[in-house]
């Protein structure tokens, strides 16, 4: 399968595997890639640009194939060392970095000068335009069902990614409620040239978590997630669990009064505790809707290879004989 998203970053199969916290190591980004995907490294989750050079030099050494990083702008009062982050990205002989959070116009220019391409995830199509006007060569179009952070506006994707295709120019991967050939077809239909997965990915061989967590993802079905920090605008999608409903709880009674302090104990410091140890009630961590469509745990190569054959098949069968 040939779109502009494959030609963009030189892959084999327009799915690409999103950053994720304590998830995307060199493991997880090499196995994907090397199955024809776009592997990404989490850029934050190594503590240091140094860390962050280790991490790449890691991965340049489980694969050839093109892999990026992610970059995460979060809203914090002390801002992590990005320029030193950029640098071991472009040290490391990196091409593709992924930009989620808040808006990238402060890095663009360092990463454009130093000819990345960059691919920047949002949750609104509002944010999708000024981030094609900075100059991103693609989005990553992540709707209200994601794991992670949707943002606000609560648009899933069969009304968002539409949208998208009416306005964008360049380039977009769907992203969100993504799992299998019905994903990656329907996304097609919908405009994207391809799409991101994130929770999916967890549940593979190669996703460098402990056991539990790839057990919580299966169990778990599309009633499973909750969306908790609604009130401080800063919403997740996590898996519920005996600290989410503490934090829902203390939602409830606070109201809009909540500071970020009433509930920082039950967020800081989680995902080693949940990733590494498997501590599933630690605390709050992404987990998206689609874990419902998730049923087994595959290699990532078996999973990317069911994909695009099954893909194969939906449009070359089911859809073709429509016609
Ligand atoms: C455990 C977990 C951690 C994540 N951490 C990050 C992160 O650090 N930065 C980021 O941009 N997105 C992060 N995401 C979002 C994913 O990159 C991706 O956009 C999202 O998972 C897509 O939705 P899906 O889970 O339905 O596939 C995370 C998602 C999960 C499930």
């Amino acid at each position: 399968m040939q779109t502009l998203i494959t030609e963009m970053f030189e892959i084999k199969h327009p799915i690409i595997q999103g950053g994720m916290h304590y998830v995307g190591f060199a493991e997880l980004a090499a196995a994907v890639s090397n199955a024809g995907g776009l592997g990404i490294i989490t850029g934050l989750t190594q503590k240091t640009p140094k860390n962050l050079a280790k991490e790449i030099e890691r991965c340049n050494k489980m694969t050839n194939k093109p892999f990026g990083v992610n970059l995460t702008f979060l809203p914090v009062i002390e801002a992590p060392d990005y320029p030193g982050y950029i640098k071991a990205i472009i040290d490391g002989g990196v091409k593709i970095v992924e930009t989620a959070g808040n808006n990238p116009a402060k890095w663009l220019p360092m990463l454009k000068e130093n000819r990345m391409k960059v691919i920047h995830k949002c949750t609104t199509v509002r944010h999708a335009l000024k981030a094609e006007g900075l100059g991103c060569d693609a989005l990553s179009i992540d709707g209200f069902e994601c794991g992670g952070h949707p943002g606000e506006d609560d648009i899933p994707n069969m009304i968002l990614l539409p949208r998208a295709a009416e306005e964008l120019k360049v380039p977009f991967v769907s992203s969100g409620g993504m799992a299998d050939a019905r994903s990656l077809v329907a996304s097609l239909a919908m405009g994207a040239e391809g799409m991101n997965m994130g929770t999916r990915f967890i549940a593979t061989k190669e996703a460098p978590v402990h056991e539990n967590v790839k057990q919580a993802i299966l169990a778990a079905t599309e009633l499973d997630t909750r969306l908790v920090m609604r009130p401080l605008r800063n919403t997740e999608r996590v898996l519920n669990n005996k600290a989410v409903e503490r934090i829902l709880e203390k939602e409830k009674e606070l109201g809009s009064d909540i500071k970020f302090e009433d509930i920082v104990k039950e967020v800081a410091g989680v995902y080693p505790r949940v990733m590494l140890e498997g501590e599933m009630d630690a605390g709050p961590w992404s987990c998206g809707m689609v874990a419902g469509l998730v049923h087994d745990i595959p290699t990532v190569q078996e999973l990317i290879d069911r994909i695009m054959s099954e893909s194969e098949e939906l449009i070359r069968t089911r859809l073709e004989k429509m016609i």
